[in-house]
């Protein structure tokens, strides 16, 4: 067995912070230890009482003045979008149109996408995701080099190969057939080796025939505890171009819900614009809506409606992610920024303690991960950020004045980005550090 104690002041949320002052909403250690025993947090507390249950020989890693935290998470980006990322477009569809999907017909060759892969994975280490739910192209060798990659590195993620058969370039169309043998061919190859999921991925409606959109209902009840990920409501037109392609539905929601893809597995990438109506659906069935704050400014689609959303009588299940290309950063601690921002236009507030919940142990619940990750509780994978408040000039001299918890989180999340990221671990292993040198 490998152990491992690793010292340094740990931060961990219990449950979502009502305020910024509900401070058993976390659980912080000034000089923590955690404990990792073969890529396991074994225990977790004060450092001298950690200590005293480790084994004598136990090798040692002080993180002090740093702060320890679960690995990041990002719940919706696109793998074969790193170099979509800064396209210049009016819109969403434009932007897809014009750019996205020629560049996603490039992941039909294998050797790009396992070009691709190290890149992708290179970014999520150096910015401390640990665990992200992607969207692969619509070619299985998409799919192939996005797992091979993650089962290198032993991260957790959760990928599926896109299901699409109308409305793109011939290059980037399935067919009912081949979307579901295809998928099905990920999912043997692929769910659950190592520490890899599967989502079940139709793009979304606009991309569907409905004859696929009945093959995504025939996946999800052969494989009912996989994710299902799709984008629902996030620009006028699309909505527009949404119901003249499904007349008979009663919103665009209720698409989705026809072919049986609402769900407490399911996550539906923007949610800007819903209905009454449909935020009662996506609460009724448990399904989570992904707030892409930085794509949602850069594409102009809108303000992502979180409190509307998350304080109804009908509460409905939210994430935070990066939505990478349409996002303009891999940081999670730039998304949160920007949904600082986005709440602010709304009059609203984000406190820091929800933000840094969010993209953890919040991330993790929206996954229904959260048994393995996005806390530092013993049993959990140990896949953690360490934090440095003071990362760059003007965030050292910031800190100079910072005195509490809460103005260091809102420092990070303001000023930092990848810098501020010491080390990213990955059941317990160091891989930051160690970028570029295998
Ligand atoms: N809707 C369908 N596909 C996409 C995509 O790749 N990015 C975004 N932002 N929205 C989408
Ligand atoms: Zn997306």
């Amino acid at each position: 067995m490998t152990s491992t104690l690793i010292r340094g002041r740990l931060l961990s949320f219990n449950r979502a912070p009502e305020d910024i002052d509900d401070s058993a909403a976390y659980t912080y250690e000034s000089d923590g230890g955690l404990l990792i025993e073969d890529g396991v947090i074994a225990a977790a507390g004060a450092y001298a009482a950690v200590k005293a249950t480790a084994p004598q020989d136990v090798a040692e890693v002080d993180h002090r003045p740093h702060l320890i935290m679960p690995g990041f998470i990002d719940t919706h980006l696109h793998f074969p979008q790193m170099q979509v990322m800064a396209s210049y477009a009016a819109d969403l569809l434009e932007w897809l149109n014009t750019y996205t999907f020629p560049e996603e017909c490039r992941f039909v060759e294998p050797a790009h996408a396992e070009r691709i892969a190290v890149h992708f994975f290179d970014e999520m280490i150096r910015h401390g995701t640990t665990t992200a739910t992607a969207y692969c192209s619509v070619h299985k060798t998409s799919a192939d080099a996005f797992f091979a990659e993650s089962l290198k590195r032993n991260m957790c993620m959760i990928a599926g190969k896109v299901m699409m058969d109308r409305n793109a370039p011939q290059g980037l169309l399935d067919t009912p057939e081949m979307s579901y043998d295809e998928t099905r061919a990920v999912i043997d190859d692929w769910h659950g080796k190592g520490r890899n999921h599967v989502a079940i991925t139709p793009r979304f409606a606009i991309t569907s025939t409905p004859e696929q959109m009945e093959v995504a209902q025939s996946l999800v009840r052969e494989f009912p505890h996989l994710h299902v990920q799709t984008h629902l409501s996030e620009n006028r037109d699309e909505i527009a171009f949404t119901s003249e392609l499904y007349p008979e539905a009663k919103d665009y929601t209720d698409v989705y819900a026809r072919y049986g893809l609402l769900g407490p597995k399911s996550l539906f990438g923007h949610c800007i614009h819903l209905s009454e109506r449909e935020a009662d659906a996506m609460s009724e069935t448990g399904s989570v809506a992904v707030f892409c704050p930085t794509s949602n400014l850069f594409l102009g689609s809108g303000l992502f409606p979180l409190r509307a959303l998350t304080r109804r009588q009908k509460p409905v299940r939210v994430s935070i992610a990066s939505d990478i290309g349409g996002g303009t950063s891999y940081s999670m601690l730039r998304t949160l920024d920007e949904a600082y921002k986005i709440l602010q236009l709304q009059g609203e507030r984000l406190n820091p303690f929800d933000s840094f919940h969010l993209m953890t142990r919040g991330n993790a619940e929206a996954l229904s991960l959260a048994d393995r990750l996005g806390t530092l509780e013993p049993g959990s994978d140990a896949d953690l950020v360490v934090l440095d408040m003071a990362a760059t000039p003007a965030m050292a001299l910031r800190a100079e004045v910072v005195n509490s918890l809460a103005d260091e989180l809102f420092l990070l999340q303001t000023m930092g980005d990848d810098r501020a990221i010491v080390e990213t671990y990955v059941a317990g292993k160091p891989c930051k550090s160690v970028l570029g040198m295998s």
